[in-house]
């Protein structure tokens, strides 16, 4: 797979949208679900936001990402923050553990990024593996309904890929936005670019595919998880379709 989370994912991201307030309502939302002092696999870790709250409130956690820089960004801000939760470097598609966790953690969109929904299953798989008997796994992506709401609405449809372009401030930039949705793969797109202080032109894209509640489900079901709560956001409401920003699905391994 091709790495996509570098600086410019951090530089876009950690100023508007994954704020300390943001991570700490997540943080509290984990922990209204995690028992205390569990041993937390965090899948796709990123540069450490939950990993490390979660380290700091008393538990026994792991983060695994397949991004050389998050893992290196990871373990700088867990020793600037005084903890040390261990870091891997680790594609979840490879990882290999058995019964080790008491949750397992996929946070804020970090699951469905490979093109063949097999190897999507094949990280369920391994996460399913990687918990104990009775584990909580908790797995959090955008609600595909609300993020693609004003796509569908106003961008243009050639052939059932959809594009609309738009302008936006993020990180202190203004910023060309083009978002891209293909029904026949149920991919979306999204490509920024922006021009720095010195004029230099920069752009970041990723590209992941978008769940509907019963496809995820299906597939969590399919490798042996049980579903216990649907939510829509981290405040612990219930999903609504039309009306969540996120797809949260609470499940256990029987
Ligand atoms: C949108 S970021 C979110 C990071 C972090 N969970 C957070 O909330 O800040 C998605 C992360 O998932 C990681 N990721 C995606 N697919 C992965 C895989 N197959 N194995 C391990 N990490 C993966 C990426 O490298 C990236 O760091």
């Amino acid at each position: 797979m091709q790495n996509i989370f570098d600086q410019k994912y951090i530089e876009l991201y950690a100023h508007d949208i994954t704020t300390a307030k943001r991570t700490e309502a997540e943080v509290a939302f984990l922990k209204a679900v995690i028992p205390p002092k569990t041993r937390v696999l965090d899948v796709g870790c990123g540069y450490g936001r939950h990993t490390i709250a979660l380290a700091k409130s008393g538990f026994d956690v792991v983060g695994i990402d397949s991004s050389e820089h998050m893992i290196s960004e990871a373990r700088k801000n867990a020793s600037e923050s005084g903890c040390s939760p261990i870091f891997i470097l680790q594609d979840a598609l490879t990882m290999s553990f058995h019964n080790e966790f008491g949750a397992t953690v996929s946070m804020f969109s970090s699951f469905g990024y490979f093109e063949n929904q097999r190897d999507n299953i094949k990280v369920l798989q391994n996460i399913y593996s990687a918990l104990s008997f009775g584990g909580v796994f908790v797995l959090d992506v955008a609600n595909k309904n609300t993020l693609l709401e004003p796509l569908l609405r106003h961008g243009e449809n050639k052939n059932g890929t959809y594009s609309l372009s738009l302008s936006e401030r993020l990180a202190g930039y203004n910023i060309r936005t083009t978002q891209t949705f293909d029904e026949k793969n149920n991919r979306w797109s999204i490509k920024r670019e922006w021009t720095d202080k010195h004029g230099k032109s920069h752009n970041y894209s990723l590209s992941t595919y978008l769940y509907e509640q019963d496809e995820l489900v299906g597939m969590c079901e399919q490798v042996g998880f049980k579903l216990k709560n649907v939510f829509g956001n981290y405040k612990s409401d219930a999903y609504l379709p039309a009306k969540s920003p996120r797809l949260i699905l609470v499940c256990t391994k029987n």
